[in-house]
């Protein structure tokens, strides 16, 4: 069966074609970053109207680029949400129409469940069921990841996500938005000088908070008198270095409670190279096994939807043809 996903949530326009026998097929992806950055965070309307500009050029382009005809997908995958309505509903508008003109089904997806099935791309994924770390720019969750459809939240954070600490410091450094990737790269140029909270690493339970992190490199940076690179870099190291360690200790807490070997981690501060590094050794000394997507599937894309409405073709939760969006929308 060959799907089509079609990823508008918020400010990535993905289209990506997934073939339940021979794996992703292609996949295209227009990020909106340029547009948004001079007002440091996403412009609702800006995006919407950049997702009607993109998303039939990005859809022919991949069918051509791939030499696949329109009648030969089977089902189109969309992300109905959570995300922002406006941008929710070009990517939606898009597929049930062409979904209608073709006499397929859709399979609506929710965001997330993108980002936490997209480490299952890869070769030799995990069994179900698993423990997954969703880190990102809205979302901070360990989740119990029972099979597909079935996922229960063991762990939240309870003010800002992990990318939206990243972003704020980085703005806060001056390393323009979103800053997660550039701030990560100051970091390796720094030293873990300043002593930063770890927000909840005694809590007792698997909850995050990074609102008091941020703060504390606020008050770190106005502490300054010279605010050099060279501080910024330690600044920015010990921050990913805080930030890090609560996230490698509280997966650690997880796989003990649930008694879970494996552990997916996805979303954009997946991609972060020191996370990665931590959890690896972390993991791996009490033989349990972590597993990332590749870089490109960190951030939103169209392939993980693709796959998620593959993953839920095979497993038979077809959708009843409805059309709306759903801008807030609880994973469980
Ligand atoms: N190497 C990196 N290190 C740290 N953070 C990173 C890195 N690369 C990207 N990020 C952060 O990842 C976030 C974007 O990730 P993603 O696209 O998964 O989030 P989102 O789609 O905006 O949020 P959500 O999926 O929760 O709605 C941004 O906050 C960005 O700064
Ligand atoms: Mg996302």
């Amino acid at each position: 069966m060959l799907v089509l996903g079609i990823e508008t949530s918020c400010d990535e326009t993905g289209i990506a074609l997934y073939d339940t026998e021979k794996g992703l097929i292609g996949h295209t992806l227009h990020s909106q970053v340029d547009l948004h950055e001079a007002y440091g965070g996403v412009v609702p309307e800006l995006a919407s109207r950049d997702h009607i500009r993109l998303i039939v050029p990005l859809l022919e382009n991949l069918l051509s680029k791939t030499k696949t005809p329109k009648d030969r997908i089977d089902a189109i995958a969309y992300t109905q949400g959570p995300g922002l309505s406006g941008a929710l509903l070009v990517g939606s508008a898009m597929a049930e129409a062409l979904a209608f003109s073709l006499e397929i089904p859709t399979i609506p997806i929710h965001h997330l469940e993108g980002h936490l099935l997209a480490p299952l791309m890869e070769k030799n994924p995990p069994a179900f069921p698993f423990l997954a770390l969703l880190v990102s720019g809205g979302h901070t969750q360990i989740i119990h990841v029972k099979k597909v459809g079935v996922y229960e939240i063991i762990g939240d954070t309870l003010d800002d996500a992990a990318g939206e600490a990243f972003d704020k410091t980085a703005q806060l450094l001056g390393l323009g938005y979103p800053g997660g990737l550039a701030l990560s790269l100051l970091a390796e140029k720094g030293h873990h000088h300043f002593d930063l909270p770890r927000p909840l690493l005694h809590s007792g339970d698997l909850n995050f908070s990074f609102s008091g992190l941020k703060t504390a490199v606020l008050n770190l940076v106005r502490a300054q008198t010279l605010l050099t690179d060279h501080i910024k870099a330690d600044i920015a190291c010990s921050f990913q270095l805080a930030i890090t360690e609560v996230l490698t200790k509280k997966c650690l807490m997880a796989l003990d409670q649930t008694h879970l070997t494996s552990l997916v981690v996805s979303g954009g501060v997946g991609a972060n190279k020191q996370l990665r590094q931590s959890l690896q050794e972390n993991l791996s000394q009490k033989n349990y096994s972590v597993f990332f997507p590749r870089l490109e599937f960190c951030t939103d894309n169209g392939a993980m939807i693709a796959f998620a409405g593959a993953m839920r073709l095979d497993n038979s939760l077809k959708h009843d043809l409805s059309f709306k969006v759903k801008p807030r929308w609880q994973l469980a």
